[in-house]
């Protein structure tokens, strides 16, 4: 058989251009798909938060249109001050990035130690009401800590009295399927509708069990376990209790509650 017989220059030069034409692609289709991108992650959070609310079913077949039309007629996001609890009416929600802001050492600050095992705490936090007509009916809060072995990310709803728990939602983790991995199962997070997140003096009081909870009215404070799976279920109680504490939302939810008293 004949072997081609190539210059080395003729070589280098056929890499050279190779590595340029697939740069080219790459960069093209980085900058052509970044829009899309963001479109996605936004409507993904969009939905997110409907599922916490039980508006919107997990597994739904909605339009994207569906989806952002019902979002855009329920939801007022919102951005508040996590000391103070205080709205910030000057910071756009739509361009604020929390996860993007909780690294950053300019908008945020330390965690005190906490066996949710968050590192740092937004300066702001995004939350996103539930209008019912001009009242708000749910409040929707981003929570976020350790699981056995990854962060757990969910959405926590509300209702209006800041401690009835109407929805949770976990969307992003790393536990094992089946295991930590229910935690995604709609039928574990519907354990959680109607019980308390705090206790008659505003602690945070909710917490996963080993094993099964009563019924809501009767074991309010008390949600199922998760089997084979305490580690991860450990980590959720720690989580939600973390971001409705004090360290968390919990001044922007005492502030919540003052207004709706005054109103
Ligand atoms: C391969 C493997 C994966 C596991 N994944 C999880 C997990 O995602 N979450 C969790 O809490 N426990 C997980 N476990 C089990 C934990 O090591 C631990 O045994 C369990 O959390 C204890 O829960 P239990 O008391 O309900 O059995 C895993 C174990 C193995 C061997």
């Amino acid at each position: 058989m004949s072997k081609a017989n190539y210059s080395t220059k003729y070589t280098i030069g056929f890499a050279a251009a190779v590595c340029i034409v697939c740069s080219i692609l790459v960069s093209t289709s980085a900058v052509t798909l970044r829009d899309r991108q963001e479109a996605n992650k936004k409507l993904d959070r969009q939905k997110n938060v409907l599922v916490a609310t039980g508006l919107i079913e997990p597994e739904g077949d909605l339009s994207r249109k569906q989806i952002t039309d019902l979002y855009e007629e329920k939801i007022r996001p919102l951005v508040v001050d996590m000391k103070t609890g205080e709205v910030k009416e000057d910071i756009d929600p739509a361009q604020f990035d929390q996860r993007f802001a909780m690294k950053n050492e300019a908008t945020s600050r330390r965690a005190p130690e906490n066996p949710a095992k968050v590192q740092r705490v937004p300066n702001h936090g995004l939350v996103y009401q539930v209008m019912d007509g001009d009242g708000v009916k749910m409040i929707v809060l981003p929570v976020q800590g350790m699981g056995l072995w990854s962060t757990l990310y969910g959405y926590l709803a509300l209702e209006a009295d800041t401690t009835t728990i109407a929805g949770i939602a976990f969307y992003e983790h790393g536990e094992t399927p089946g295991l930590g991995g229910e935690i995604e199962s709609p039928g574990w997070q519907a354990k959680w509708i109607g019980r308390k997140a705090f206790d008659e003096d505003w602690e945070p009081r909710i917490r996963v069990i080993k094993g099964e909870a009563g019924e809501p009215d009767e074991d309010p404070y008390q949600v199922d376990g998760l089997t084979g799976a305490t580690l991860t279920a450990n980590g959720v109680t720690e989580l939600v209790r973390f971001w409705i504490s004090d360290e968390g939302y919990g001044r922007y939810l005492a502030k919540f509650r003052e207004q709706e008293r005054g109103s």
